[in-house]
């Protein structure tokens, strides 16, 4: 087991709000991902939609294959800062944009048949005027949810849902024309959020009994992403032997997207209290902070139920758990939403004053890349903290930034 090493950011340094990534963490992580990829023969590629600062990017290609993206905006950013190993999912493509697609991925997987058989005719002539290959492959859905936390917001198999192919459409598509799967080299299949491995190797046989008899068809099988890999506690090993299993057992390459596992606790979203409200009709304060929960953290009011970890605090879900000597505090937005708060209660040590730094520590995953400027509340600027100790400011926003989206 390797244990993530400890953050070295000192708060107090920090210019609120702000992203702070501190490159030992995300060396750490990054080995683990290379330790399997160099194991199993996998290939890897970073999840675009959990994080993409691309200045780092020459770090993360020490490390993994590609990347993978979902629209032509991290298509592009993907192969031109990353490199040419660009695979994209999406549910459906734009006619319009399609031929900038197969320009810039060199691996396309389409959501449906219907997908498929519509674009194929552009992927086969791209290929011929070009002399260039690309792969394509099928998103399919197992039907699969295991434990389906959080109301089912995060299962891409949930009933309903719109990601991948169920077995009855794929043999009815297939009943229907034969050749459906020509063409076709690989199956994707992202099931996952923030899960361990026997989640992993608990579905594997649900996905083998349905489309394990087309595998020998296939080059290589997607696994997505949503593994935990490089929290301390994910048995690592254990992946190593069954994506290896895997690969032996139906002559298949096995693909992988992390996105959170690259930057789970590589750093955090500082922030600072602006001012605490006191209120005789709860048992805890309000800090108000000059960040937003609502545009810089969105996850966080999609699902009350993530925990937000704050560095020195501990979190209390209701309010009638706090007790009257405990210095209990509600993380409030800066923004006039009423609805820009925690859902969750954070016990500190010691009172907080106006210009403390809250430091909430998983603060990359999904939250940079999702950021808006709503309410014009000022983005978070992101800072780069190197291994030698030396912080670099990667982007600061300015009210140029805000006022160029609004028109
Ligand atoms: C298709 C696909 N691949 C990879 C990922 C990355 O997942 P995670 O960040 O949980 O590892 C996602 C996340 O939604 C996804 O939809």
């Amino acid at each position: 087991m390797s244990i993530r090493p400890a953050s070295r950011l000192i708060p107090e340094h920090v210019p609120t709000p702000a992203f702070v990534i501190e490159e030992h963490v995300l060396r750490h992580n990054l080995s683990i991902l290379k330790r399997v990829r160099e194991a199993t023969g996998c290939k890897m590629f970073q999840a675009l939609k959990t994080w993409a600062t691309w200045e780092l990017f020459p770090i993360v290609r020490e490390y993994l294959d590609g990347t993978e993206v979902s629209s032509l905006n991290e298509a592009r950013l993907g192969y031109d800062e990353f490199n040419h190993n660009v695979h994209m999912y999406a549910p459906a493509y734009k006619d319009e944009e399609f031929a900038d697609i197969l320009k810039y991925c060199s691996t396309i997987i389409f959501n449906s048949f219907g997908q498929w058989k519509k674009f194929k005719p552009q992927v086969e002539a791209f290929e011929k005027e070009t002399g260039q290959k690309r792969e394509c492959g099928l998103r399919i859905n197992p039907e699969h949810t295991g434990k389906n936390e959080h109301g089912g917001l995060w299962s891409p198999c949930a009933p309903g849902s719109r990601l991948g192919i169920r077995i009855s459409e794929f043999e009815t598509a297939l009943a229907a024309d034969p050749h459906a799967l020509d063409g076709i080299s690989g199956f994707h299949f992202h099931i996952f959020f923030d899960k361990q491995l026997p989640d992993l190797a608990d579905a594997l046989p649900v996905i083998e009994e349905k489309f394990g008899k087309y595998f020998a068809e296939m080059q290589w099988i997607n696994f997505g992403g949503g593994q935990q890999i490089t929290n301390d506690e994910y048995d690592v090993e254990g992946l190593i032997t069954l994506i290896t299993e895997f690969q032996k057992k139906h002559g298949v390459v096995a693909h992988l997207e992390p996105g959170a596992a690259t930057v789970k606790l590589v750093g955090a979203l500082v922030a600072s209290v602006l001012d605490i409200v006191h209120r005789d009709d709860v048992p805890y304060k309000i800090a108000v902070l000059d960040m937003s929960f609502n545009a810089h953290t969105p996850d966080f009011l999609l699902s009350p139920d993530l925990d937000m970890p704050i560095r020195g605090a501990r979190i209390v879900r209701t309010a009638s758990d706090i007790t009257q000597d405990e210095h209990a505090y509600q993380l409030a937005g800066g923004t006039c939403v009423t609805g820009d708060k925690l859902a969750q209660f954070h016990i500190f040590d010691q009172p907080l004053k106006h210009g403390d730094r809250i430091v909430m520590e998983d603060g990359i995953q999904y939250n940079m890349v999702q950021c808006t400027m709503f309410n014009g509340v000022q983005h978070p600027a992101i800072y780069f903290l190197k291994e030698t100790g030396e912080m670099h400011l990667i982007r600061r926003f300015t009210y140029d930034d805000f006022r160029a989206r609004m028109g």
